[in-house]
């Protein structure tokens, strides 16, 4: 069985920063001790890798893309082996897409469809969550069984009418579903019957541009479906996660709920913490390459986003990672915001921005790990398999440089697409090997993976719950 060793680095997990050795067998964590100990100098490895001077972290989790989803008559740009081998890049080891229910078709095709276009694609770890576009007795039915084989977790939309929509009834539904096998409701709270009335009035009236996207995606239509969601949800007796949560006053909601005691969980994005309306605005159409929904929100925003991470009103970063090219793509809307594909890219940077986070003093480096690692495999049922680095966890680990300068651009970034929603932006900290199950997959800024690596993870149940 194949042993390594790595020696002298500061290994952060969310509950502690230790100067320790990390010890791997095969594809999973046997031991750590302390650096100078007896115990680590012990170690024989057929393999050692320096970390001193280094952070030695948990593969981050992302709970939250959309590689190769079909969206407004296009489909997100990264495959799930131009995303997955990104994600790698970035320090992600694990991510959690989302299957698509067809409209009319039952969860168990679009699962399917799913696991063949990730089966033997994926440079990382990936499991799946279901996108509930048609609640009706079948899908209702259906949904026991994914729960069974580890899709644990049903995304509703109030937003999007025609399309991915959910009415109040559905959703209760679907919501008592959950309660009673265990499967956890992820909403995109935004009341998407009200932004159509305003997507029409605004294209009536010759505002066409990107910008407006933002304008008629009110904050206040976000709060309200996330105050509706959270009062069905405690009707149904259901936990809730109110996904890319980007406005003040949904946060608000979340921690009213949070205040009562209710099992209500949010998410949030790096693009709502780094990124602004002022984007959404930028000349010549280039704003369309900030759309996505929820919009981006005036910079005023970002401080309610920042406390709620602190104070645990937020408890995950995902990156709602679905890329859209600008050329071709993005173009679509052009004359029409409201034609823009939905989506932005992000799957490579998160940890990073996150990193800079911690140097700018938003977030400690526990927290960082928190809720980009822990949090999110507890979430989703992946705790302690991923999102830590203790005995028995798999050797997902990443060696980061906290000191390492980089600039972002699109001529440096690995995902499949023609801009950089981060060009020029200057980060602190970078990624330089991560492991997957023990597997080298970014060698000192090589990439070493495969596609094919990447095995499917059934999940567990949300484990803030049990
Ligand atoms: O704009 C976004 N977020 N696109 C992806 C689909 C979704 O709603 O998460
Ligand atoms: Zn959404
Ligand atoms: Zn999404």
């Amino acid at each position: 069985m194949p042993r390594t060793v790595i020696r002298g680095g500061l290994v952060i997990t969310a509950a502690e920063e230790t100067h320790a050795d990390v010890l791997i067998e095969d594809e999973k964590i046997v031991a750590l001790a302390a650096s100078d100990s007896e115990c680590a100098r012990g170690w024989t490895a057929d393999r050692t890798l320096d970390a001193t001077g280094k952070y030695v972290i948990p593969g981050g989790v992302d709970p939250h893309t959309h590689m190769e989803m079909p969206f407004g008559g296009t489909f997100a740009a990264d495959t799930f082996e131009t995303g997955t081998r990104a994600a790698a890049w970035g320090g992600t080891t694990t991510i959690v897409d989302f299957a698509i229910q067809t409209k009319g078709h039952a969860l168990r095709e679009g699962l399917d469809a799913w696991h063949l276009k990730a089966s033997g694609n994926c440079a990382i770890d990936y499991g799946f969550h279901m996108i509930l576009s048609d609640v009706d007795q079948g899908s209702l039915k259906e949904m026991d069984l994914l729960v069974e084989e580890g899709v644990s977790s049903f995304k509703l939309f109030m937003a999007y009418p025609g399309v991915f929509y959910s009415d109040d009834g559905q959703i209760l539904r679907a919501m008592q579903r959950g309660a009673a096998n265990g499967g956890l409701i992820m909403m995109h709270a935004e009341n998407g019957i009200a932004i159509d009335v305003l997507v029409e009035q605004a294209l009536a009236e010759g505002r066409t541009d990107p910008r407006y996207h933002g304008e008629v995606r009110k904050a206040l239509l976000e709060s309200e479906a996330t105050h509706r969601a959270i009062q069905l949800a405690r009707v149904a007796g259901a936990p809730l996660y109110v996904v890319h949560v980007s406005a003040e006053e949904a946060v608000a909601e979340l921690t009213q709920a949070r205040d009562k005691g209710l099992p209500v969980f949010g998410e949030t994005c790096p693009q709502y913490l780094f990124l602004s309306t002022d984007n959404l605005a930028e000349p010549d159409f280039e704003g369309a390459k900030y759309v996505c929904s929820t919009p981006l929100r005036p910079r005023e925003h970002q401080a309610a986003l920042w406390r709620g991470l602190r104070t645990n009103d937020l408890q995950v970063v995902s990156t709602d990672h679905c890329p859209f090219c600008f050329t071709g793509q993005k173009e679509l809307g052009r004359g029409d915001f409201s034609k823009i594909p939905n989506g932005m890219p992000g799957v490579e940077h998160r940890m990073d921005l996150l990193h800079q986070a911690v140097v700018d003093g938003h977030i400690s480096r526990r927290r960082w790990i928190e809720i980009a690692c822990a949090t999110p495999a507890r979430m989703f049922g992946l705790y302690p398999k991923k999102g830590t680095i203790a005995p028995g966890a798999d050797a997902d680990v990443v060696i980061y440089d906290p000191a390492a300068e980089q600039t972002l651009s699109v001529e440096t970034h690995h995902m499949n697409v023609d801009y950089s929603a981060y060009e020029g932006k200057q980060i602190t900290g970078q990624v330089q090997t991560v492991l997957s199950r023990g597997t080298t997959v970014i060698d000192q800024r090589e990439y070493t993976g495969r596609a094919g690596h990447g095995r499917y993870v059934p999940r567990a149940t949300c484990q803030y719950l049990s």
